[in-house]
């Protein structure tokens, strides 16, 4: 099969790329740097003749609510659009476990505003819900650091490795649509602040964590389930010890 990867040159898509070249399949990877742009829609149309399958895990060069919200909404919009005339038959996703219910943090209304647009469109698809990459640890300090400071709260997270989130899409993409959604988790449940002081110790960074349970985690106060997936979510086999030891 033929299938193009949006954000094919990130973290995620450079992973899924080569997961679904050694399934078999014609993998393309699709973003700025190879010519094809989500947002003004150049090299689209092109990129995706003769496919069979679109897979998204761009992500938004800027995480401010507005831009966050108008690269979601204005990317899928016209990815959604060429989809169709492509005649696609499996449009795949990747999101956040909660999404759609942490509508004070501008990241998470953006990700459920490119879901909506997904399900209400005429596409078959599949969207996969990860929880927060072990990757995107440094990321979520630096986010929550004033004056030296990382203030977090206590809430659950259930993080994941980007090899094993990757496997899972790939795995979905290479697959028929669901129609429907999959979560994917960690192992281990942590709390925010225990995730990240771990991480910022293995990197001997000195930045002290104050444990704050009405820190705002990019807009949003966390109960202590909102980043934590349900039942059913599909668990990684990579423990954050495990990750560590490979960094
Ligand atoms: N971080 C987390 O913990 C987490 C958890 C759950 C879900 N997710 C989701 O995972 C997805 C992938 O995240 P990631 O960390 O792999 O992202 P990333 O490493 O930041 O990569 C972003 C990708 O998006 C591409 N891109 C940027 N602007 C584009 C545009 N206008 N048109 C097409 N492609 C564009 C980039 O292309 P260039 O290389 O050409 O710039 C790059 O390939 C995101 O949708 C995110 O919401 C993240």
């Amino acid at each position: 099969m033929k299938i193009v990867v949006v954000g094919g040159t990130g973290l995620i898509g450079s992973k899924v790329v080569a997961l679904l070249k050694e399934f078999g399949n014609q993998a393309v990877p699709a973003s700025p740097r190879t010519g094809v742009n989500a947002l003004t829609g150049e090299g689209v149309k092109e990129v995706l003749q003769g496919a069979n399958v679109v897979v998204d895990v761009s992500n938004s060069p800027s995480f401010a609510d507005d831009d966050v919200m108008s690269f979601f909404r204005t990317s899928t919009t016209n990815l959604l659009e060429a989809a169709t005339q492509a005649g696609i038959g499996h449009y795949v996703a990747l999101s956040v476990v909660g999404c759609d219910r942490m509508p004070e943090s501008g990241y998470m209304r953006a990700k459920a505003a490119q879901e909506e647009l997904i399900k209400g469109s005429n596409l078959t698809y599949s969207l996969v819900h990860a929880t927060q990459f072990f990757e995107f640890a440094g990321g979520i300090a630096d986010s929550a650091t004033t004056d030296g400071k990382v203030r977090l709260s206590d809430a659950g997270v259930q993080p994941i490795a980007a090899d094993d989130v990757s496997a899972v899409v790939a795995t979905i993409a290479a697959d028929a649509p669901l129609n429907g959604t999959v979560e994917t988790a960690g192992p281990e449940v942590l709390g925010m602040d225990q995730w990240i002081g771990t991480v910022l110790t293995a990197r001997s960074d000195p930045r002290e964590i104050v444990t704050d349970p009405q820190a705002p985690y990019f807009g949003a106060v966390l109960e202590r389930d909102s980043l934590l997936p349900g039942s059913g979510a599909q668990l990684a086999q990579t423990r954050l010890s495990d990750w560590l030891a490979r960094q």
